[in-house]
């Protein structure tokens, strides 16, 4: 019996990691969660207030969204993962928190984004290539974007910081639409 249950949870572990290993090499962009003091300095620039509806892109395990949730009770948080363990990741996390944050299980070029209010992204410069494109399809005007480390091909950005990262620096950059 206890080998029955080792087996399976043997198993289970490599399922696992073999879910993550392909799904990550199928959309080339690794799980790296953004530090804490990067995501505060995220939501400072996106300046949350009211009903707004902010969304992560490729949000990983759904930090940064219940980070924003603890701060701004009243926005709606959704956030969109393609990886289905890091997503299962996401809802543990989710539910731990208690914080109303949805976790969509989505490709983000598939996930319609007009009702944004602003939009977070950590994600690889070929990808913001093609958001580029869907957002000044799909977003309202005054859209606000803040992108961690990597920068849209032609849009400028509006605010700039750097932030400390291992030894050195990297980008945050907040964008309008
Ligand atoms: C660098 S991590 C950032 C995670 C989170 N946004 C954060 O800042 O902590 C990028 C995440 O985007 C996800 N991702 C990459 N390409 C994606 C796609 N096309 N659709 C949905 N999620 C994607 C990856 O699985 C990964 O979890």
């Amino acid at each position: 019996m206890f080998l029955d249950v080792l087996l399976l949870f043997a198993i289970l572990i490599t399922l696992f990691i073999v879910v993550t290993v392909v799904a990550h090499i199928w959309i080339a962009v690794p799980f790296i969660p953004t530090p804490k003091h990067v995501g505060e300095e995220m939501l400072h620039f996106a300046g949350l207030q009211g009903s707004e509806t902010l969304y992560d892109l490729g949000a990983g395990d759904a930090r940064l969204l219940i980070y924003a949730k603890r701060k701004y009770p009243s926005i709606t948080a959704i956030g969109v993962e393609f990886v289905p363990t890091v997503w299962l990741l996401g809802k543990v996390r989710i539910w731990i928190s208690r914080q109303t944050v949805e976790l969509r299980l989505k490709d983000v070029l598939k996930q319609d984004v007009s009702d944004a209010d602003c939009i977070f992204l950590y994600l690889i410069p070929s990808l913001l290539t093609k958001l580029e494109k869907k957002f000044d399809a799909e977003l309202k005007p005054g859209t606000k974007v803040v992108s961690y480390a990597f920068q849209f091909p032609h849009k400028k950005p509006v605010q700039e910081k750097s932030v400390p990262w291992l030894t050195g620096q990297r980008k945050l950059r907040m964008y309008v639409w």
